[in-house]
């Protein structure tokens, strides 16, 4: 048993409006206290992360004030401010009280165009401004096809976090996402995804040092849900989930968090 982190992460993507939010929220906390009073340990030591768009997360922030459950952002600027239609900045999340964000996901990559080198310039300032980050990785299928998968990995982690001090780790936690496991129901199985969460602590390891790579919490995400996370969280570099589809529905959710608990 290592000391990391474990951490149950859901990513809506672009769901659910602020009263469905609510709903959801409602839900989720009666499941979450029903799994608090049968555990003598807490939640287990896991830390639950939940990422709404951006126009729910005041709604959620205020409906798990006093639990543990975190809000995170799906998306930041990298600039302070300035002209940049649609876009938002570190200090406006920080003052509604998020200081969780992902960045780097699949999708953001490849529809919106986002680059190794402006997903350094977003790490960089989410360091900065000392918020917590999701930083994600993933081949696509042709990549993994054609043997690549660790070339990609490395590439994405030396270039997306360029610059950044081995200190900033403990704010960084790292999800690997193959892009062909996202929305596609076809989830990595356990044997890969310890494979490629073991290329990339060796590549933590290469860039920073072995303590580093030891203590970065890495999540897998593709297609979870609780069946096929059983297994695939009793791998050893695995140390939590990020889940798009299944975190959607607070019992699907809630699932996967009793099979990690
Ligand atoms: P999925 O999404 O669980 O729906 O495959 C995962 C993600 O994109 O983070």
């Amino acid at each position: 048993m290592n000391n990391r982190l474990r951490i149950l992460a859901g990513n809506w993507k672009m769901n659910k409006t602020v009263s469905e939010t609510i709903q959801f929220c409602e839900l989720f906390k009666k499941l979450l206290h029903v799994i608090l009073a049968k555990t003598t340990r807490g939640e287990a030591g896991i830390q639950i992360i939940i990422a709404p768009p951006f126009t729910s997360l005041e709604a959620a922030k205020k409906a798990f004030e006093g639990t543990l459950v975190k809000i995170a952002a799906q998306n930041m600027h990298w600039e302070k401010s300035g002209a940049f239609t649609g876009e938002i900045s570190a200090e406006m999340l920080k003052e509604a009280g998020i200081h969780t964000v992902i960045l780097g996901h699949s999708e953001r990559r490849q529809l919106f165009f986002e680059t190794d080198g402006t997903l350094n310039q977003k790490v960089m300032r989410g360091i900065e401004e000392r918020l917590s980050i999701i930083f994600c990785v993933g081949e696509t299928l042709e990549e993994r096809q054609s043997g690549k998968t660790a070339l990609v990995l490395k590439r994405q982690l030396d270039r997306g976090l360029k610059g950044i001090e081995k200190e900033a780790m403990k704010n960084i936690v790292v999800a690997y996402e193959p892009v062909w496991a996202i929305g596609t129901g076809k989830n990595a199985t356990a044997e890969q995804a310890e494979e490629a969460h073991l290329s990339i602590r060796h590549i933590l390891e290469e860039r920073f040092d072995r303590e580093t790579a030891d203590r970065t919490s890495l999540l897998y995400g593709g297609s979870v849900n609780a069946d096929n996370f059983s297994e695939i969280s009793k791998k050893p570099n695995i140390d939590g989930a990020l889940v798009g589809g299944a975190s959607l529905d607070p019992k699907s959710f809630i699932e996967i968090l009793k099979r990690m608990a």
